[in-house]
């Protein structure tokens, strides 16, 4: 494109805006993967991973997507027909269900309509029926992108513990945003991706696993190569990874940490919440109605049904063409009736007040009536 252009502004759920420090990371020459300067920067990476998911378990970086370790979770602890019960309340949750069929499980879905939370009743009354112990794992959506809806994993997981399941958990957008203390809730095997609250591109995929998933993992026959964590496990211990890694993503995940660790852990959680927020009272005083309920809102990504009459591509467009702003569409059955922002990660109160501002302006043009600053000023009263 000729000319010149502001920066894109990634307000989707990932990928999401990354540091100058880490795209410097990514940008150096790459070092050779067998070297002692690799396996001290890999062993940092693992130390300060395990930091932020407050975990003494074994965590292993891939060279994949999130679903890559999504996929790796399941092929290591799924039989073919074991029983395995999927909660699913949008189309991320649902995905678990699916990679766990495709093992050959036999899932059981616990059921919620787009924008609520997980059945935890249910979920308990299902654990309490199984007495004879065949519920083989739980797979859990920590935060569904879907619908911006955000679980109660403490309570989930801890009914998965007591029942003596294996707790399978995507936590692709809300680890490094939220807390997740992996240990003090007793998860067993924890996913997420390097394209959201790490600030990184996409690329990367982190699982964590617990001493319950390795015996779990020890009666597995599920097929398995490229994901056999065995053989990271083997290899972690040699300060190394199996297969060529993406040495500068790894790279750029040092530097991530180092400015997260910087930053700490607890100012990482209060500065999501706080957007979350700015935003929600922001896009409320703009006379838009929200898809989620304040008690399952999520820190990181706001669904917002359109004002009637406004489309969501017109919407989108006219954000992306005005100001450079990209927000995203719903997903399959939500698709065209919800937009969702992402604020996630390399996010400040500043971008929540620049997305309201710039989304006020495309919602004018369009013919929305709305009072003019109200959702600045109600974001801006509690950005602080
Ligand atoms: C909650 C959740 N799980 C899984 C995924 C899949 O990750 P990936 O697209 O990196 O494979 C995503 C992607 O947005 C996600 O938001």
């Amino acid at each position: 494109m000729a000319g010149l252009y502001p920066r894109e502004f990634l307000a989707i759920p990932g990928p999401t805006p990354v540091p100058d420090a880490v795209l410097e990371a990514i940008a150096r020459h790459p070092i050779g993967h067998r070297t002692p300067d690799f396996s001290k920067m890999l062993m940092s990476v693992v130390e300060d991973l395990q930091w932020l998911g407050q975990t003494k378990n074994d965590v292993f970086v891939l060279t994949a997507s999130g679903t890559g370790a999504m996929e790796a979770a399941i092929a290591n602890i799924v039989s073919p027909g074991d029983v395995v019960v999927s909660l699913v309340c949008g189309n991320f949750s649902e995905r678990w269900a699916k990679i766990a069929q495709s093992y050959g499980a036999a899932v059981e879905r616990i059921v919620v309509e787009p924008g609520k939370p997980y059945a935890v009743d249910a979920l308990r009354t299902r654990l309490q029926a199984d007495k004879d112990k065949t519920i083989k794992a739980v797979t859990i959506t920590h935060n569904e992108t879907a619908t911006g809806v955000i679980n109660d994993l403490g309570t989930i997981a801890s009914l998965v513990k007591a029942h003596g399941a294996i707790s399978i958990v995507d936590a692709v957008t809300s680890f490094g945003a939220c807390n997740v203390p992996i240990d003090e809730f007793g998860v067993d095997v924890l996913v997420c991706g390097s394209q959201k609250a790490l600030m990184l591109p996409p690329g990367l995929a982190v699982i964590f696993f617990s001493e319950r998933a390795w015996k779990a993992n020890a009666e597995c026959r599920s097929p398995r190569f490229y994901f056999d964590l065995k053989k990271y496990k083997k290899s972690i211990g040699e300060k190394t990874t199996p297969f060529t890694p993406n040495v500068s993503l790894v790279a750029g995940l040092q530097a991530s940490l180092a400015m997260m660790k910087q930053e700490g852990m607890g100012p990482i959680f209060v500065r999501h919440e706080r957007m979350k927020k700015a935003l929600r009272a922001g896009l409320t005083a703009m006379g838009l109605e929200l898809f989620v309920g304040e008690d399952a809102a999520s820190p990181t990504i706001t669904a917002i049904i359109p004002p009637h009459g406004l489309t969501v591509d017109s919407i989108r467009k006219s954000l992306k063409e005005r100001f450079k702003i990209m927000v995203a569409d719903g997903q399959e059955e939500l698709k065209g009736k919800i937009f969702r922002i992402g604020h996630m990660g390399y996010v400040f109160d500043r971008d929540v007040l620049m997305v309201l501002s710039a989304l006020e302006a495309v919602l004018t043009d369009l013919g929305h009536t709305c009072k003019p600053g109200a959702a600045v000023k109600a974001a801006s009263s509690l950005s602080k």
